[in-house]
C-alpha cells in the first residue's frame, strides 16, 4: 500500500491514481482536504480502495497521524511518496520576504523530513518499503529568481542520500525524482504569471532539448518504476525526468 502527499492536485493525484491502477491501496494525503477526498473518490469510482487524509506535511502532529491512520488501516506502510510541495514566484533575492523562505523550507525541506520521521522507522521494522521524494530540477539547474525553492530542492536531494544509506541496512530504498517544468496547477507561479500563457510555455520549452514539458503523468510513470521492485538496485538517486534540461 502507498501514501502520497500533496495527491489532491497535479503530480501527487497523477501517482496517487496509477499506484491504484496498478492495485495499490491508496493513503491520498493534502492540506486541502476537499482535494484529497475527489482523488480518493476518482480511485474508488475506478473500483480501487483508498483514504483521503487531511495533513500539513510542515506539522509533525499531522504526519504521525497520517503514517498511523493508514497503518490502522491497512497494517503496513510499502511506499511513502513525499511529493507535497509549494513554488516561489520568481523574485531577486533582496525582495525576498523572511515569511516566504521560512514557508517554502518548512513545507518542501521539513516536510519532507517529518514524512520520513514517520515512516521511515515503519519501513525499517518491515525490512522492506520505498520513500519517494519530489525534488525539482531546480535543485540541479535553478532558474532565476527561486533561490528559496532551488535551495529547497537541492536540501532534500542531500537529504533523500543520507536516509538512503541509513535505510540501506534494513532493505529500504529512499529516491528522490527531478521533474522539470511539470503542467500542474504550479506552473504558472514558476513563469512569474497567474495563468500559463503562449510566451511562458514557449520560454520553458526552449530550455527543454526533447521539445516540451511534462505531463504529471510522465512523472507518475517514473514513480511508479522506481517504487517498483523492478527498482530494487536504485537507491539515493536523484532521477531526473526533464528531458534533458540538466545536460
Ligand atoms: N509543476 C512543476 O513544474 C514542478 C516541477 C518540479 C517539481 N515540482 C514539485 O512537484 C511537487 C508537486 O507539485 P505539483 O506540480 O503537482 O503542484 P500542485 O500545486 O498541482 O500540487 C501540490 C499539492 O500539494 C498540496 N500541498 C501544498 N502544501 C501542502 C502542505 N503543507 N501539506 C500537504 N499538502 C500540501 C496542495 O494542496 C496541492 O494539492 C511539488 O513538490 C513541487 O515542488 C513541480
Amino acid at each position: 500500500m502507498a501514501l502520497v502527499t500533496g495527491a489532491g492536485s497535479g503530480i501527487g493525484r497523477a501517482a496517487a491514481l496509477l499506484f491504484a491502477r496498478e492495485g495499490a491501496r491508496v493513503a491520498v494525503v493534502d492540506i486541502d482536504e476537499a482535494a484529497a477526498k475527489a482523488t480518493a473518490q476518482q480511485i474508488e469510482q475506478g473500483g480501487g480502495e483508498a483514504i483521503p487524509l487531511r495533513c500539513d506535511v510542515s506539522k509533525a502532529a499531522d504526519n504521525q497521524a497520517a503514517v498511523e491512520r493508514t497503518l490502522a488501516r491497512w497494517g503496513r506502510l510499502d511506499v511513502f511518496y513525499a511529493n507535497a510541495g509549494v513554488p516561489q514566484w520568481p523574485t531577486q533575492v533582496e525582495n525576498v520576504e523572511e515569511a516566504t523562505f521560512d514557508r517554502i523550507l518548512a513545507v518542501n525541506v521539513k516536510g519532507v523530513f517529518l514524512g520520513a520521521k514517520y515512516a521511515l522507522g515503519v519501513m525499517k521494522r518491515q525490512k522492506r518499503g520505498v520513500f519517494l521524494v519530489t525534488a525539482s530540477t531546480a535543485a540541479i539547474r535553478p532558474r532565476p529568481g527561486g533561490q528559496c525553492y532551488a535551495a529547497s530542492k537541492g536540501a532534500v536531494v542531500s537529504m533523500t542520500k543520507s536516509l538512503a544509506i541509513e535505510c540501506a541496512p534494513f532493505g529500504v530504498r529512499v529516491v528522490s525524482i527531478a521533474p522539470v517544468a511539470t503542467e500542474t496547477p504550479m506552473l504558472p507561479t514558476f513563469m512569474g504569471k497567474t495563468a500559463v500563457d503562449d510566451e511562458g510555455r514557449a520560454r520553458y520549452i526552449a530550455t527543454v532539448p526533447l521539445g516540451r514539458l511534462n505531463t504529471p503523468e510522465d512523472i507518475a510513470r517514473a514513480a511508479l518504476f522506481l517504487a517498483s521492485d523492478d527498482a530494487a538496485m536504485v537507491t539515493g538517486s536523484c532521477v531526473e525526468v526533464d528531458g534533458g534540461r540538466c545536460i
